[in-house]
C-alpha cells in the first residue's frame, strides 16, 4: 500500500474535551481536511460514541471531570473492538511522567497545548495513515493465513488420497506380478515358450508401475511428514551385496560393467538401512538409465565422522545448469530422455528427501559426455549406538 494510495478523506476523527472552545479550536484546524468530525465533553460519552461508531483516531483530553483521559484510554485498550483505534493525548501537561503515563495506557502520541494547526495537523495525519497501513496488514495478514489454511487443507486431502489410491493401485498390481509368476511356471512346465516371452513383458511392465507407485507414495509421505526414519546397526557389506543383487538383473545386458569398492573391513553402521538401500538402488538405476555402454562405479568409504558411498558411471552425463535442479519433484535434466530411458522424475528427490532425514546430504558432479558422479555421506546418527568397524 503506498503513501499516495491511502485516502484520508471520510477517515472519522472524535476530539474528546470537556472545555467547549478547545473542541472549536479543534474544529477548525481539521475541517478543511476532509475528515468526518464528531466531539465528546466527558469520557462517558466519548464512549458511548465510540462503542457507536468507532473512530479512525481519538484526539483525546488527559484532564476531564469524572473519568480522565487516562481513563478512557484504558478502557478502550483492554477490549478487543476498540483497542487498535489511535489515541492522541490532548495535555497541557509538560511533565514528562504524565506523558509517560499516557504512552502507558495505550496512547500512541501526545500533543502540547495550546494546540499548534501544523503540528495537529501533521500527527493527526500521519496515525491515520499509520491506521490505515496497519489495518491493510492485517487484512491481509488474514487472507494468507486464509490462503495458507486452504492450501494446506487441499495438500492433506492430497496426500491422504494418493495414499489410498497407492494402496489400492498396489494390491491389484502385486496380485498381477504374482499370478504372472504362476502362469509362467504353468507354462513352462506345458513348453510354450511364446506366452513365457509376453508373461515376462506384463511382469516387467506391472513392476515398473509398481515401482513408480511406490516412488508416488513415497513423495506422499515424505510431503505429509509422515515418513519415519527407522535406524538400526547392519552390516554394510551385506546391504552391498543385496543391493546389487537387486541391481544384477539390468547389468545383463552386456554393454554394462559394474565395479565394486567396498573395504571387507567397512563394519557396521547406525542408520535407516532401507532407506540407505532405497538410495542406492535409486542411483546405481539411474546410472545404468543413463549409460548407454560402460562402467559404474559403487564406492564405499568410512571414515570417522561419516559414511560415504558414491556411484559414478561413464554415461551421457548432465549439463551444468541442470545439476541444481534434478533433485526436484518431476524434474529431469532433458525431456527427451523422458522418452528414451522413460522414468518420473522422482528418484533422486526421494535420494535427497532421505539424506535429509538421516542428517546427511547427497552431491553431484558431472560432464556431458563423459559421465555423472553422486556422493552420498551419511553421519554416524547416534554416538551412544554401537558403531563398529571389524
Ligand atoms: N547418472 C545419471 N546420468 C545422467 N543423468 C542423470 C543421472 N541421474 C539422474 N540424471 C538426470 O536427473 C534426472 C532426475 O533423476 P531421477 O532419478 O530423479 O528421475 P528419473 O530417473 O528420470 O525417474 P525415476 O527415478 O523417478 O524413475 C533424470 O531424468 C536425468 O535427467
Ligand atoms: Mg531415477
Amino acid at each position: 500500500m503506498s503513501e499516495e494510495s491511502i485516502d484520508l478523506k471520510n477517515a472519522k476523527v472524535l476530539m474528546v474535551d470537556d472545555t467547549p472552545a478547545n473542541i472549536d479550536l479543534l474544529h477548525k484546524i481539521l475541517s478543511n481536511q476532509g475528515y468526518k468530525l464528531s466531539f465528546a465533553t466527558s469520557g462517558e460519552k466519548a464512549l458511548k460514541i465510540i462503542y457507536r461508531t468507532p473512530p479512525n483516531l481519538i484526539l483525546l483530553d488527559v484532564m476531564m471531570p469524572g473519568m480522565d483521559g487516562f481513563e478512557v484510554c484504558r478502557i478502550l485498550k483492554s477490549q478487543k473492538e476498540t483497542q487498535d483505534i489511535p489515541v492522541i493525548f490532548m495535555t497541557a501537561l509538560t511533565d514528562t511522567v504524565d506523558k509517560v503515563k499516557g504512552f502507558n495506557v495505550g496512547a500512541v502520541d501526545y500533543i502540547t497545548k495550546p494546540i499548534q494547526s501544523e503540528e495537529l495537523l501533521a500527527r493527526v495525519s500521519t496515525h491515520l495513515k499509520l491506521q490505515a497501513h496497519v489495518i491493510e496488514l492485517k487484512k491481509r495478514n488474514l487472507e494468507s493465513e486464509q490462503a495458507r489454511f486452504a492450501a494446506e487443507s487441499a495438500s492433506r486431502a492430497k496426500s491422504s488420497f494418493l495414499a489410498n489410491m497407492s494402496h489400492e493401485l498396489r494390491t491389484p498390481l502385486n496380485a498381477i506380478i504374482g499370478y504372472t509368476d504362476l502362469v509362467q511356471e504353468e507354462a513352462s512346465d506345458l513348453g510354450y515358450e511364446t506366452i513365457i516371452t509376453d508373461l515376462t513383458k506384463i511382469q516387467t511392465a506391472a513392476k515398473q508401475l509398481l515401482g513408480i507407485i511406490s516412488d508416488v507414495l513415497d513423495i506422499t509421505k515424505i510431503e505429509a511428514d509422515k515418513m519415519e526414519t527407522n535406524p538400526s546397526e547392519f552390516d554394510v557389506s551385506h546391504l552391498i551385496k543385496d543391493v546389487i543383487t537387486v541391481i544384477r538383473p539390468s547389468l545383463m545386458d552386456g554393454k554394462h560393467f559394474l565395479k565394486v569398492n567396498c573395504p571387507p573391513e567397512i563394519g557396521t553402521f547406525y542408520t535407516d538401512a532401507i532407506k540407505v538401500q532405497q538410495i542406492l538402488f535409486n542411483l546405481l538405476n539411474n546410472a545404468v538409465k543413463f549409460t548407454r555402454q560402460g562402467t559404474i562405479t559403487l564406492t564405499v568409504n568410512r571414515s570417522a565422522q561419516e559414511m560415504t558411498f558414491q556411484v559414478a558411471d561413464t554415461g551421457i552425463g548432465i549439463p551444468a545448469n541442470k545439476l541444481s535442479i534434478i533433485f526436484q519433484p518431476f524434474t529431469q535434466a532433458d525431456s527427451s530422455h523422458t522418452r528414451e530411458f522413460g522414468g518420473t522424475g522422482l528418484g533422486l528427490t526421494i535420494c535427497k528427501h532421505y539424506c535429509d532425514m538421516m542428517e546427511g546430504h547427497i552431491t553431484v558432479e558431472s560432464e556431458v559426455g563423459k559421465g555423472s558422479k553422486f556422493t552420498v555421506r551419511l553421519p554416524f546418527q547416534n554416538a551412544t549406538q554401537p558403531i563398529s568397524s571389524k
